[in-house]
């Protein structure tokens, strides 16, 4: 039962084009994917969101976006000393806008400020995961008063959503020429997450 359900999961055909269409994805009844099953999903799941494709924007505080130039391995505090302030797109400086275009074209020159289909921003100071540990993150991320007030389909719907409007999360897979990109594939990460989601989003003690 619990195998043919995974079975059934994976063999999902899921597509880009797939995803951009669909409003929901089918979430397996609570309990019908082991515990087990459900940690070997989210030790999948941490080397997604601990990579700086993930962590640069999920900054703390302090309001400074971290980068990676294109072509280094080395993530440091964004260069030209830009600061996204407590409105997180920097209007109170200089705003992520005027060098990051709202575009959902492909990002195809290296060493340019990268886009997507809405305006840059970083994620709100409670969604802070950069330097974290995976452990960390975990409990933050199946906690309702600091992920948004999601739930675990909720988690799997902003999936959804962000794909529709080619937002943040598919762009950390296709980043442009130079950026490495997270394990796996964003189809693969959506899978990842249901099957947590579904064994009842487990945590490394
Ligand atoms: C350019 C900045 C940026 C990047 C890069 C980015 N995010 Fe986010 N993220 C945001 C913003 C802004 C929000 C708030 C949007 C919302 O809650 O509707 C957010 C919210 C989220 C949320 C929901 C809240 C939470 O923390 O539980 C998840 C999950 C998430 N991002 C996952 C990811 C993943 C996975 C990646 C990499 C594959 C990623 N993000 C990359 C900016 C970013
Ligand atoms: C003066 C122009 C400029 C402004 C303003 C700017 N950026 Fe950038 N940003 C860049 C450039 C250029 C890059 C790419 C650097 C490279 O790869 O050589 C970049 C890269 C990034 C990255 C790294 C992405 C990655 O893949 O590692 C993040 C995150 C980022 N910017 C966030 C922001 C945020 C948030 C704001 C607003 C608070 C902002 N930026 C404002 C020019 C700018």
């Amino acid at each position: 039962m619990k195998i043919g359900l995974i079975a059934l999961l994976l063999a999902l055909p899921i597509s880009g084009a797939v995803l951009a269409d669909s409003t929901g994805s089918p979430m397996p009844p609570a309990g019908s994917v082991s515990k087990a099953e459900g940690l070997k999903a989210w030790e999948r799941i941490e080397a997604v969101v601990t990579h700086p494709r993930c962590a640069n924007c999920h900054v703390g505080p302090d309001n400074i976006p971290m980068w990676t130039i294109s072509g280094e391995k080395k993530t440091r505090p964004h260069g030209m000393n830009i600061h996204a302030g407590d409105s997180r797109i920097g209007v109170e400086t200089v705003p992520c806008s005027s060098c990051h275009a709202s575009s959902d074209t492909p990002n195809v020159a290296p060493n340019m400020p990268p886009h997507v289909g809405l305006p840059w921003q970083l994620a709100p100071v409670a969604f802070e995961w950069f330097a974290k540990t995976g452990a960390e993150i975990c409990t933050q991320l199946r906690d309702p008063k600091r992920n948004g007030g999601r739930d675990a389909a909720g988690l799997v719907e902003h999936l959804h959503h962000d794909a529709q409007i080619k937002g943040f999360i598919p762009w950390a897979w296709v980043p442009g020429p130079g950026r490495s990109t997270p394990p796996g594939s964003f189809e693969t990460h959506v899978q990842d997450m249901t099957v947590w989601g579904a064994a009842g989003q487990p945590c490394p003690e």
